[in-house]
């Protein structure tokens, strides 16, 4: 496995290989989740990448960038036992060096749910990731759904730019008992992590009445919303249902849709998702 930091090093590892390449762009820490999307690259591909970059330019100036966590050491290691065949390691002054200006901007989807609560989350996003699709140039680049309208902003934004590279969704991994996994539940107490469990099983409840007929959105959010004010610990952010591309509210589920939701447990914030399909 080659551990590359510059663009230099990337270039010269990318001139050197022929054959499909799958990447996967993350902020490291990893766990199952990065590793079911690794898997799935590792299958279709002749060559994996994966990138480690806590993207400054995606949180905001109140948020968890200077906590996020980090263990590049451990990274690594689970990196190279999944059989990646390099690794891009980036400083920020590689990825925004002096004099970067340019920025990518996803209008209307980007600005809805995560991108209201999050103003220049998505902007954020879809510029490190156009940055890394152009230096990797991948066949493939993979994505979680449990980040399910970052997948629609970056499918959105590739067909905009005629980007080559198909992207690819990857169901959520979750723990045995439901909660999704995510970096930051390591800063969950006890109390919130069972706390917790409310978003699969709010999720599942609307989830279920969707698959015994429900189509009214409105009961569909309510349904969460109840589930979720079971839990004194848990703040309710957003309870979305929405049309599963452009994330705009539906009145009726009436084609393919999401259930959304985003809630602050404590001083961390949690997202999850289900997809509604019938
Ligand atoms: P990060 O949060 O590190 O996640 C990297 C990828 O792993 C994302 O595509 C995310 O959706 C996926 N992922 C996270 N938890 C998952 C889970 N439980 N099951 C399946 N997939 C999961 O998302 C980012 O980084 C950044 O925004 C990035 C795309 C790297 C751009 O900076």
């Amino acid at each position: 496995m080659q551990v590359v930091e510059t663009i230099k090093d990337l270039h010269e590892w990318r001139e050197g290989i022929s054959g499909t390449v799958g990447l996967v762009p993350t902020m490291g820490y990893l766990h199952d989740g990065h590793l079911a999307l690794v898997r799935r690259a590792r299958e279709e591909n002749d060559q994996v990448a994966v990138s480690i970059f806590v993207n400054p330019r995606q949180f905001g100036p109140n948020e968890d960038f200077a906590r996020y966590p980090r263990d590049t050491t451990r990274d690594l290691s689970l990196l190279r036992d999944a059989a990646v065949d390099c690794v891009f390691l980036p400083s920020v002054d590689e990825i925004y060096p002096p004099g970067f200006s340019t920025t990518v901007d996803v209008e209307g989807l980007g600005r809805r749910l995560e991108g209201l609560s999050r103003p220049g989350h998505f902007r954020g996003v879809a510029t490190v990731v156009a940055r890394l699709l152009n230096l990797v140039r991948p066949t493939r680049a993979y994505f979680g759904q449990k980040d399910a309208q970052q997948v629609a902003v970056v499918r959105r934004m590739t067909a905009d730019l005629a980007l080559p590279t198909e992207i690819i969704a990857v169901p959520t991994v979750r723990d045995a008992d439901g909660l999704a996994l995510s970096s930051r539940n390591i800063f969950l107490s006890i109390d919130e992590r069972t706390a917790a469990l409310s978003l699969w099983r709010a999720l599942a409840r609307a989830e279920d009445a969707f698959t015994a007929g429900e189509r009214k959105a409105e009961v569909l959010r309510e349904i969460v919303c109840l589930e979720l004010e079971l839990q004194p610990l848990v703040q309710i952010d957003y309870v979305s249902v929405a049309d599963s591309a452009s994330f705009e509210e539906l009145d009726l589920v009436d084609r393919p849709a999401t259930i959304a939701l985003a809630v602050w447990l404590g001083r961390t914030r949690l997202i999850d998702n289900v997809a509604l399909e019938s």
